[in-house]
């Protein structure tokens, strides 16, 4: 452990290590070195956003998905997924919903769904940007062509999520069917960066094949593509999928890498997701704890939530459920952190 004392060090004034040096830094985890890089994060964090915490809504617009990735719960040959999708009246409702309860970003989620096209996209954030000037939408719709992104960005569209899933080809393989290619999702990426959208990359954290190798180089990765959100949760599997009889992603893993990716990058956006909320009761406010700065709070209809099931055992799909950002403003506020109403761009240092 004492001999990557000094890689946190590098790390925090560098903000850079070598591949190696990630992998090193990686298999050298242990509880005493995760305090460190936590106390390192969150006082990085508390230098650029304080104690606030950004808020996104989403809106899980569609289960429907043509793709087949092996470790989803709405991939296509699922049989067993409910599919949904909802309509422009129904998304605007959720925004104004959620404009209500402070949000002042929508993240328009969904599988890759040939009924949203650019046709029904475009009006649709138009319509979004036209009632409610002061928010900023996020999409998070999958690959698309250039034409289609450049459409969706003219609309109105701020922001694209697209977690690269991997930064390993071959892992990319392992995980996906061979219709997909890591270097068309990779070549999106830049596409969108092209494009003006504020980008946002990531991955899941124990996925099958999954070793500090590939970790080490998704860190590689996010260092020199700077996204300007990086979307990490724990691999959680879905019973009705191929990886059902794998092991999930771990809380612990997470969070040592959201302080690895902090003091990589200070000003990144990284949501403390609803996995890690899934995983354990309190994952959501250790991920903050460890340097996460964004909360994700669903903003969907109540009746379609069970449906948008990536992953066994989602939290917040119940009843219980109507009012997320209540819920999160409280949890927050529990462990001395506070919900701002903000669009919740990065900050530029
Ligand atoms: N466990 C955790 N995350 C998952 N995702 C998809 N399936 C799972 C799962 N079983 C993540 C992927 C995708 C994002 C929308 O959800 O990283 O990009
Ligand atoms: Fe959804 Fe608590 S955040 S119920």
């Amino acid at each position: 452990m004492s001999d990557c004392v000094h890689l946190v060090r590098k790390l925090e004034s560098e903000h850079s290590l070598t591949l190696a040096e990630y992998e090193i830094l990686l298999r050298a985890r242990d509880e005493t070195l995760a305090a460190q890089l936590r106390e390192r994060a969150v006082q990085v964090r508390q230098a650029v956003y304080g104690n606030t915490v950004f808020t996104r809504g989403l809106i899980e617009i569609s289960s429907f998905c043509k793709n087949n990735c092996y470790y989803c719960g709405i991939r296509a040959g699922n049989l067993k997924a409910e599919r949904y999708r909802l309509t422009t009246e129904e998304i605007l409702e959720c925004c104004a919903e959620g404009w209500e309860l402070g949000f002042r970003t929508f993240v328009l989620q969904g599988g890759e769904d040939p009924f949203f096209s650019d046709a029904v996209l475009c009006p649709l954030l138009r319509q979004i940007k036209r009632e409610f000037p002061d928010c900023a939408v996020t999409l998070s719709l999958g690959e698309r062509s250039r034409e289609s992104y450049q459409a969706l960005f003219e609309a109105g569209a701020d922001r694209y999520l697209l977690r690269h899933e991997t930064a390993d080809a071959e892992h990319y393989a392992r995980l996906h069917p061979a219709s997909l290619s890591w270097e068309h999702r990779m070549n999106c990426l830049h596409t969108l960066r092209e494009i003006g959208y504020q980008v946002g990359c990531g991955f899941m954290v124990g996925s099958p094949a999954q070793t500090e190798r590939e970790l080490a180089k998704d860190l590689k990765f996010i260092e020199s593509f700077r996204p300007a959100m990086c979307g990490i949760g724990p691999f959680i599997p879905h019973r009705d999928t191929p990886f059902a009889d794998h092991s999930g992603g771990s809380v612990e893993l997470t969070c040592y890498l959201l302080s690895i990716l902090r003091l990589m990058q200070p000003n990144l956006l990284l949501p403390a997701t609803t996995a890690l909320g899934t995983l354990d009761p309190m994952g959501r406010e250790k991920g903050i704890l460890a340097g996460a700065n964004v909360v994700m709070p669903n903003l969907s209809p109540v009746s379609v939530r069970k449906k948008y099931a990536l992953y066994d055992n989602k939290i917040c799909t119940g009843e219980e459920s109507a009012q997320c950002r209540g819920c999160l403003d409280r949890r927050m506020q529990n462990i001395g952190y506070s919900l701002v109403i903000d669009r919740g761009d990065p900050k530029t240092i």
